[in-house]
């Protein structure tokens, strides 16, 4: 039984034609847990509208009735953010997939934002371009869903993040209005930059229905390798070194060791590279000239001690090097319900955070086990804490990471946003008068706060 107005529920039914209006138990369980499995919500109904006009009928019900939506895209977020806690209705945008055709003159396509990543991807390399940001959730994460966190991944060396790949938006919102802006122009200096700031806003500010992005030729010659350092010190520094001489640079990720041995037993196989090491750097480099010389000799030229590299230079072995670091996900949520972290740290401290974390765990609960990796070129390590009493619902080691955090000066989210995980803790980066300025802006696009309200600003600022 809903606490919501029943004419409503009809109205939004009325909307999207009863196919796609869920409201069992189970039509709904894919939309109310995330992936993770760490957060659980309930709702009276899952909405799945065809197109911009049924999501600005949609929105238009909720905002006359103040019931509170949640936007969803793949549901693949990992900061509880996507599901409803609070018994929200979830309105998910799966179905505004349309692709157009690539506008090959201004490397640019308009996209859908149900679309997911993995098709878009496909339709760009047809024409020889590929999108700026790429994850290994690509099947299923969709580009609302990665314009509304500011999603990152493994390519933010060369390309930035997905802020960085838009050039423009159609967006419904709080009151069912449209905003469309998908013309395309690299420079277009007309005021406020409303892309930009529906990057990143997690479904709080409006929700995306189409966007505009920028294509990259794809690199011709692409070259892999996996190289294993004695300490996570001498990882960090050849990173900042790999950096300066490559200018092909395509990713530069690391896996330190508790991970690495995790995911090689998961894939089943073994460690391509230096079984002792402490942290690995998976290097891939991309362009028009000889990647395999050049990452060859970038990689003899470091001044860190290396143990030993494994070098791919087919696809088929590339993939195999790949999968190390894309199943580390995968592999740390067959062991359980992790609690997942994500931040940035300053090069400068990164050996120190990652070298200090596990201590800061164990003194809370000695028997939870902490996983590292992440996106090292960034500065991006994902902390992952498994086992133990780490219970879906204690937050209290993630409360101390995330201070740990802070106190070296970083970010404590890099690219998975704040959602509902997170939103209590964003004064450990954000100042009082800065969290002033959100909730103003919150106020001025979501007045009556029915956009995703239990996420990113914290509950004392609304
Ligand atoms: P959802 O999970 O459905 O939603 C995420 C947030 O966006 C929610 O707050 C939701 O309300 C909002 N939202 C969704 N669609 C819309 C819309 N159309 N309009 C307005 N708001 C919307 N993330 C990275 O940044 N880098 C990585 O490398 C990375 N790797 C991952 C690997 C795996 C295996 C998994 C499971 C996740 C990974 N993620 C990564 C996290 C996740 O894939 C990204 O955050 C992704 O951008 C979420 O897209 P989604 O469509 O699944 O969004
Ligand atoms: C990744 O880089 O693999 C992710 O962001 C996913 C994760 O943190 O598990
Ligand atoms: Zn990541």
């Amino acid at each position: 039984m809903s606490l919501f107005d029943s004419r409503a529920l009809t109205a939004f039914r009325d909307v999207v034609g009863s196919n796609h209006a869920l409201e069992t138990d189970d039509m709904m369980a894919a939309y109310t847990t995330d992936w993770t499995g760490r957060f659980q919500g309930q709702s009276p109904l899952v909405l799945r509208p065809a197109n911009t006009s049924e999501v600005s009928a949609i929105v238009r019900i909720a905002h006359e009735a103040d019931i509170p939506l949640v936007p969803q895209g793949g549901n693949t977020g990992l900061v509880g953010g996507s599901v409803p806690l609070r018994g929200e209705v979830v309105i998910s945008i799966a179905r505004l997939n349309q692709i157009a055709p690539v506008d090959v003159l201004a490397q640019q396509l308009t996209v859908g934002a149900g679309a997911t990543l993995s098709k878009v991807q496909k339709h760009a390399s047809n024409v020889g371009l590929e999108v700026g940001v790429d994850l290994a959730a690509r099947d299923s994460c969709t580009i609302g869903g990665m314009i509304a966190t500011n999603a990152g991944g493994i390519n933010v060396i060369r390309y930035g993040s997905m802020r960085d790949q838009l050039l423009g938006i159609e967006a419904v919102l709080a009151d069912g209005s449209v905003i469309s802006h998908l013309e395309g122009l690299e420079k277009d200096n007309t005021g406020y930059n409303l892309s930009g700031l529906l990057a990143g806003s997690e479904g709080t500010l409006a929700i995306l229905t189409q966007a505009r992005i920028r294509l990259h030729p794809t690199p011709g010659n692409r070259c892999v390798a996996m190289v294993a350092f004695p300490s996570v010190a001498d990882a960090v520094e050849a990173t900042a070194a790999l950096r300066r001489s490559l200018p092909d640079l395509h990713a530069i990720e690391v896996i330190f060791r508790n991970a690495m041995l995790l995911v090689s037993d998961h894939i089943r196989v073994s460690i391509p590279a230096g079984t002792a090491a402490e942290a690995w750097l998976l290097l891939e480099v991309a362009g028009q000239g000889d990647s395999t010389e050049s990452l060859g000799n970038a990689i003899q030229g470091l001044k860190s001690p290396v143990i030993d590299v494994a070098v791919a230079e087919d696809t088929a072995t590339q993939r195999n090097l790949w999968e190390f670091r894309e199943k580390i996900t995968e592999a740390i949520a067959t062991q359980g319900t992790p609690h997942k972290l994500d931040v940035t740290l300053a090069a400068s401290r990164l050996a120190q955070f990652v070298e200090g974390v596990p201590k800061i765990v164990s003194d809370i609960d000695e028997k939870a086990t902490t996983l590292m990796f992440g996106h090292l070129g960034d500065g991006n390590v994902h902390v992952n804490i498994l086992g133990g009493n780490a219970s879906k619902v204690d937050s209290s080691i993630d409360i101390a990471v995330l201070a740990y955090t802070a106190s070296l000066g970083g970010s404590i989210s890099a690219e998975h946003g704040i959602g509902t995980a997170k939103r209590d803790l964003l004064h450990l980066n954000r100042s009082t008068s800065e969290l002033a300025v959100f909730r103003s802006i919150k106020q001025a696009l979501d007045p009556t706060n029915i956009l995703n309200p239990n996420a990113l600003i914290p509950e004392e600022n609304l």
